[in-house]
């Protein structure tokens, strides 16, 4: 069998580039990093030697008593010649130059055949090698080795021996002739000099015979001819030399010979199984006649002579074995490419990685981010502990398999994976007219997606800390469908930082619709509540209906939008934290909105559902009053709005803080509850606070109470006019989307 043929083939294995290999790349993320060491295999049986002078010797050969499987195999290591040991088949005593497994092969050396006239006594010396292979289980490749002659007009014919009548037939031969010495080329084996052949099939006995009628001697450059087998690939090259002396005289060239074990077909062999010689598991049986071989099936090698024999191919260790960034990980009896962040497996070649340029499946791509983002955190937490576990309890915290589940039963998921052309698209290559905002992570654009106006923010800066926020964002979104919550419609993830892509809220945010007092607009305090109720509730359904809870972590009128009815949508989940599991284990840093952020957070950095409760409680006091959470143009002891809250409520000056607006309205028992429920709100103690669900429940008890005597929730014109303003203005009211009014709020993060 040809041995290059056999060597290259390899075990193909298809994977699929979905959710299996994302686990698998998940696992490798998790688990500390394994180098594999490949148990080295014996090649020989127990206590046998498993080479002979730098010649290895593996099983069915073995060197002494019991170590080989048949009498055949028998290999005499002798070294007596030169002092270095030297293999030699028992049976035909041919010294082994190697031996081959897979192909069921064996390079022997083997003597030259010669003939030279001794010029002193005029005499003929001869010496002939004969080798008949016949009742071994050897022949003799007919295709890798060739017949050389060698010598001035001389004949050389090789014979074939037949087994069963003891004769020999003529199978190959070739004449050599001179002419002249300067005729002579090295390296030409044409007929001048040198001439050879090559063998028929099944040689399996060599007899070489020089025929005397074309023999001259006449050539007193020339008193030698010569006649081998060799092995066509083992370099033989003529030179004139060996004409001129009898340089070749004792010599051996390597020739390659067949072999097989047992002497039926693997079928018949394998009903015998005691004494079927393929014993690996791993192994695969071929019929070669006169016997059989046995091989290691794909993706082992090693010895199928022998039970542990056929070992897993670590294929990763070669480094092409994944091209194109593609990850390579190691399996039993194959192999599997990975394919990073970003890159997908191409088309046809499941080894080959290629830029994600059309997501083909949601999952994939949602999934590699959200593992990429898991990746960047792990490694952060990394530094600090080394705990395998942690990391494992790290990514549960924070939903990263509540996505992978989500995901694949994409139906009820309405998440979409937007492609990078129809982002730009929707924007118009990003066309700075379609800016409606510059929020603090990134730029929100307006554009029209799948026929529904979208926003989509893109971040500009690409940072770590960015990617985490995004991806954070995402994740949490993702698992939301609330009617208070901005809706998350997809993201696309072909750029470098992922772009998220919302439903449009028309009206702008509370904190310009209460500060913009430009456009004087005016709001009912029924309107006011509705929002207030229905933030509330958002954020209740955040800490009590989502597993785990999900901690937005910068409630403020600015993150709370409001759409063509008035209907409040909480926003901006950058700063938002899933509810760690174990306190003590996690650590955060301080990120929020001055003038909104809870005392004890600040101290604690431990965000809470009660920070939560304290910036909504900051929130129901600008509903309240109609000023900004801190003010910077006040005098420093009046420039925090919950301080001069309570200081007013102290003193029972509170109506003083009042807007005017609402003052007139002569509701003052609702007035008073609401800022009871601030006050609360507002307690220094975050257990003190009451939780979201009982504020949420309180503001429904407030509206109640406040609609009883009309009975309607709020006047229709009133919307009219909200209506008329917000369609007037959409982009001025949207470039504070996400922006802060810098004079009036700022942005902090407070490192630890
Ligand atoms: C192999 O040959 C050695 C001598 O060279 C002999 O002692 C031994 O018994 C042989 N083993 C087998 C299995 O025939
Ligand atoms: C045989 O030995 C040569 C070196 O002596 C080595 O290069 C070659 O790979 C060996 N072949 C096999 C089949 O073991
Ligand atoms: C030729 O024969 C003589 C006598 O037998 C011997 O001594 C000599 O070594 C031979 N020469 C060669 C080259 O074999
Ligand atoms: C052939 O090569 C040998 C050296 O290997 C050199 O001595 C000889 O002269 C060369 N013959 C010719 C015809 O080039
Ligand atoms: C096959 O081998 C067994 C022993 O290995 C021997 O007894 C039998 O005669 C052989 N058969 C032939 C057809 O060579
Ligand atoms: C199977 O092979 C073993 C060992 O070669 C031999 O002793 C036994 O007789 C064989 N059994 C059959 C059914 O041929
Ligand atoms: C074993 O070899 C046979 C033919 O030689 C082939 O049909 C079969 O698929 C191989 N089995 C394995 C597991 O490689
Ligand atoms: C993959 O398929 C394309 C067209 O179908 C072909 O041009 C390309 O050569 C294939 N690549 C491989 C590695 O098979």
């Amino acid at each position: 069998m040809d041995e290059t043929k056999r060597n290259s083939l390899r075990h193909e294995v298809s994977t699929p580039y979905s959710l299996v290999a994302l686990s698998h790349l998940l696992l490798l993320l998790l688990s500390p990093s394994k180098t594999k060491a490949a148990k080295s295999a014996k090649i020989s049986l127990p206590g046998c030697p498993d080479s002979c002078g730098g010649v290895a010797i593996p099983y069915p050969f073995g060197i002494g008593l019991d170590c080989s499987m048949s009498e055949a195999f028998n290999v005499t290591c002798d070294a007596t010649l030169n002092g270095k040991p030297t293999p030699y088949m028992t049976v035909r005593g041919l010294q082994i130059l190697n031996i081959s497994i897979p192909s069921g092969q064996a390079r022997v050396n083997n003597l030259i055949s010669y003939q030279c006239c001794n010029i002193t006594t005029m005499k003929v010396e001869a010496f002939n090698k004969f080798v008949i292979l016949e009742g071994t289980p050897y022949r003799f490749n007919h295709e890798k080795n060739k017949f050389v002659v060698i010598g001035c007009d001389i004949a050389a014919t090789v014979f074939f021996w037949s087994g069963e009548d003891r004769v020999s037939e003529e199978a190959a031969g070739c004449i050599s002739y001179c002419g002249r010495l300067e005729y002579l080329i090295n390296g030409s084996c044409s007929g001048l000099g040198c001439c050879e052949t090559s063998l028929p099939k099944g040689i399996n006995g060599i007899n070489v015979q020089f025929d005397e009628s074309y023999n001259s001697w006449l050539y007193y450059f020339n008193h030698c001819g010569y006649a081998f087998l060799t092995e066509v690939d083992n370099e033989f090259e003529f030179d004139t030399r060996y004409i001129t002396t009898d340089e070749l005289t004792g010599k051996k060239r390597p020739v390659l010979l067949d072999w097989t074990v047992g002497n039926t077909t693997c079928d018949v062999a394998r009903t015998n199984q005691s004494s079927f010689a393929c014993k690996s598991k791993n192994s695969n049986c071929s019929s070669i006649a006169p016997g059989y071989l046995c091989n290691c099936i794909d993706g082992y090698e090693g010895n199928p002579y022998l039970e542990e024999g056929c070992q897993d191919i670590d294929e990763c260790a070669n480094q092409n074995s994944c091209s194109n960034r593609g990850n390579c990980h190691n399996t039993q009896g194959g192999y599997y490419c990975s394919c990073p962040f970003g890159w997908r497996h191409t088309r046809n070649n499941s080894r080959q990685c290629e830029f994600n340029v059309v997501p083909l499946a949601i999952g994939t791509c949602a999934a590699i981010v959200a593992l990429s983002f898991l990746g960047i955190s792990i490694y952060a937490i990394l530094e600090r502990r080394d705990l395998s576990k942690i990391k494992e309890k790290y990514f549960q915290q924070h939903g990263g398999w509540i996505l992978l589940e989500k995901i694949k039963s994409n139906q009820e998921f309405g998440f979409t994976i937007f492609t990078k052309q129809q982002i730009e698209q929707a924007t118009n290559n990003f066309d700075s007219a379609n800016i409606i905002g510059h929020g603090g992570q990134g730029t929100i654009y307006k554009g029209t997606l799948r026929d529904h106006i979208a926003a989509i923010k893109k971040c500009n800066i690409v940072d770590e800390n960015k990617k985490k926020e995004f991806g954070k964002e995402m994740l949490i979104l993702s698992q939301i469908n609330h009617k208070n919550i901005v809706r998350l419609l997809g993201c696309c993830l072909e750029v470098e930082v992922p772009m998220l892509v919302y439903e449009f809220i028309p009206n702008g945010t509370l904190f310009h619709r209460i500060h913009n007092k430009k456009q004087g607009s005016c709001i009912s305090l029924a309107t006011r509540l509705i929002i207030a109720q229905e933030s509330a509730e958002a954020l209740a359904y955040l800490h009590f209906s989502t597993s785990p809870p999900i901690f937005h972590g910068d409630v403020k009128s600015a993150n709370i939008l409001l759409d063509q009815n008035c209907t409040a949508k909480v926003s901006d989940f950058g700063a938002s934290i899933l509810a760690p599991t174990d306190e003590a284990q996690f650590v955060t840093f301080v990120q929020g909105t001055c003038g909104y952020l809870d005392p004890e957070y600040v101290q604690s950095h431990q965000l809470t559902d009660k920070s939560d409760v304290y910036s909504f409680g900051v929130v129901l006091l600008e509903l309240l009053t109609r000023k900004p959470a801190i003010d910077f143009d006040a005098p420093e002891e009046e420039r925090s709005l919950s301080s001069r809250f309570l200081c007013a409520m102290e003193v029972n000056k509170m109506h003083d803080l009042l807007d005017n607006e609402i003052k007139c309205e002569d509701d003052m028992e609702v007035i008073m509850k609401i800022a009871e429920l601030a006050k609360e709100c507002l307690n220094m103690k975050g257990e003190e606070r009451p939780t979201m669900k009982e504020v949420a429940e309180e503001l429904d008890r407030i509206r109640k109470l406040k609609r009883h005597p009309w009975g309607v929730e709020y006047n229709p014109e009133e919307i009219e006019t909200l209506l008329d303003e917000g369609s007037h203005n959409i982009e001025s009211e949207y470039s504070r989307y996400f922006n802060i009014d810098k004079e009036a709020e700022e942005s902090i993060a407070v490192g630890r």
